[in-house]
């Protein structure tokens, strides 16, 4: 939908109805490597991004952050002398949504010291219309606003908002299509997320995602494993391949018959020392993906297999497709193949409809399957979604008492999960020096357990021995082994 405004410009603003459409033809692809100069608006100033959402959020900052490198911009983490603050929003939860709202009212303070500064607000909360009619009316100080489909868009969005000194919202809810070469500023300097699938076509009946990330496309394998290739020729270590629902890869090609274990076996094979995926579906998970992991070394024993409930009324209300049962099949059949292997997973409580005994069910699922951890949340209500609409007689009181015992379950999961290593000599990723300790690196195993150990910083971005002499419910403790 455009809407006139005033003299000069125009607004883009989403429409629900147009998020939730779906259409089964070729998605339209653009080359970003094809444009002309991108100028030079950056020449001189700084900016500030943060970013709130899920590892997708964060693969997307880092292409809004090289985007904005390319156009001359600099980073900086003063929010005084910025020249722009860009937040890139999750819309997943109303918490995640608060924060931002709330953050948007703090930085209005920098508008008064510093007049040029320009406000703005990207990624997934500006896809559900009434956020944008909400920035629209009652946050007139943000001066830019665009959503997950036109990152591509940033250079010409910013020379609005700069030079013309415009108002710039454009927030667009079709379908969405595929752009490549864009250029990324990483996070990490060895290990690296890369996006093989884009939007979601599961409509959970609780998630917002389906709407705000739109249909799912599949990158072309062929452009997948260039990156790939690429990343391990300038030394990355590791790479998490990403999509909202990465065992659907490859359902929408049109002419091709490749599945996401084709994928896979293709890029185990590139020998990246350290290739993860995530996230899963458990309905999509097949049989030729879990061979891919047994057969492949460098496929990490981890993987994260959200399972959100455990009784088959809720799966069933949730629109999950699948029950208890064949997920504990799923998971026995995991281990069957890969009998180390360490399984995570999301869990929702207090959905609508939820009773004491659904509860009861998901606390038995959770101890059958063996997580080793999980990101627990309450139920929270998402506009547009079926499920904010469901009746709903549970207090809040009870859903937080439901999380609390869940969490019991899943502290002393996490626990066990590090006991089996306790003694043993793993390898690690150093990811850095460690957040909780001074002197003490960081890294992460093969099963995706955080371990802390004292080292020196050269050891940053390699894979070492560490021998586990310690034990936490979240993270383990070790000395670091002189390599052999
Ligand atoms: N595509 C992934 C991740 C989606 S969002 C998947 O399918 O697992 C990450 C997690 O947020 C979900 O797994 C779910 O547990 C949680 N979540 C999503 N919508 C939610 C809602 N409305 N309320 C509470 N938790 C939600
Ligand atoms: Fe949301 Fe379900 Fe899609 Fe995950 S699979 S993003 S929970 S709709
Ligand atoms: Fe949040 Fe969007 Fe990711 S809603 S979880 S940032 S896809």
């Amino acid at each position: 939908m455009v809407i006139a405004m005033k003299k000069t410009h125009t607004y883009t603003l989403p429409s629900a109805k147009e998020a939730r459409k779906r259409f089964r033809g070729k998605t339209p692809y653009v080359d970003f490597a094809q444009r002309e100069n991108l100028g030079n608006i950056g020449r001189g100033r700084t900016y500030l991004l943060s970013t709130y959402g899920c590892q997708g959020n964060e693969a997307d900052s880092e292409t809004i952050r090289g985007i904005l490198e390319e156009l001359g911009f600099e980073s900086t983490d003063d929010e005084r002398r910025a020249d722009l603050i860009l937040l890139n929003t999750c819309a997943v939860r109303e918490s995640a949504e608060n924060r931002v709202f709330g953050e948007l009212g703090r930085l209005k303070q920098y508008k008064r010291t510093n007049p040029d500064l320009i406000l703005g607000v990207a990624g997934c909360m500006p896809q559900d219309e009434s956020v944008t009619d909400r920035i629209l009316k009652r946050y007139p100080y943000v001066d830019l606003v665009f959503g997950t489909h036109n990152i591509h868009r940033l250079p010409e969005l910013l020379e609005d908002a700069i030079l013309n000194k415009e108002r710039v919202i454009e927030v667009l809810s079709e379908e969405g299509r595929l752009v490549e070469n864009l250029p990324k500023r990483r996070f990490h300097s060895a290990k690296a997320y890369v996006n093989i699938m884009f939007g979601c076509d599961e409509f959970c009946t609780y998630c917002i995602v389906p709407y705000t990330r739109g249909r799912e496309r599949s990158r072309d394998p062929g452009y997948i494993i260039e990156e790939i290739r690429d990343l391990k020729e300038a030394g990355y270590q590791e790479v998490t391949l990403l999509g909202q629902n990465v065992n659907a890869y490859g359902r929408d090609f049109q002419t091709r018959k490749y599945s996401f274990a084709d994928l896979l076996e293709d890029i185990a094979a590139l020998k990246i020392p350290r290739l993860r995926f995530t996230t899963s579906h458990p309905n999509d998970f097949d049989d030729a993906t879990i061979a891919a992991i047994a057969r492949h070394e460098n496929i990490m024993p981890h993987v994260h297999l959200p399972v959100q409930s455990g009784s088959d009324r809720i799966l069933k209300r949730m629109n999950r497709k699948y029950t208890k049962e064949s997920f504990l099949s799923l998971t026995t059949r995991l281990r069957r193949a890969v009998p180390s292997i360490s399984l995570t997973t999301d869990i929702i409580v207090g959905f609508p409809g939820e009773r004491e005994e659904d509860f009861q069910e998901t606390l038995d699922l959770f101890e059958k399957a063996g997580f080793e951890g999980a990101f627990t949340f309450v139920f929270s209500p998402r506009r547009g979604t079926p499920a904010a609409s469901y009746a709903d007689e549970t207090s809040k009181e009870e859903k937080k008492e439901r999380l609390m015992r869940l969490n019991e379950y899943v502290n002393a999961a996490y626990l066990k999960g590090h006991e089996r290593f306790e003694g043993e000599d793993v390898s690690v990723l150093v990811d850095g020096p460690s957040k909780q300790d001074e002197g003490m690196l960081s890294g992460y195993t093969p099963h995706h357990k955080l371990i802390h150990f004292p080292g020196d910083a050269s050891l940053v971005g390699r894979i070492v021995t560490v021998r586990i002499n310690e034990v936490r419910s979240f993270f383990m403790k070790g000395e670091h082994l002189e390599d052999t």
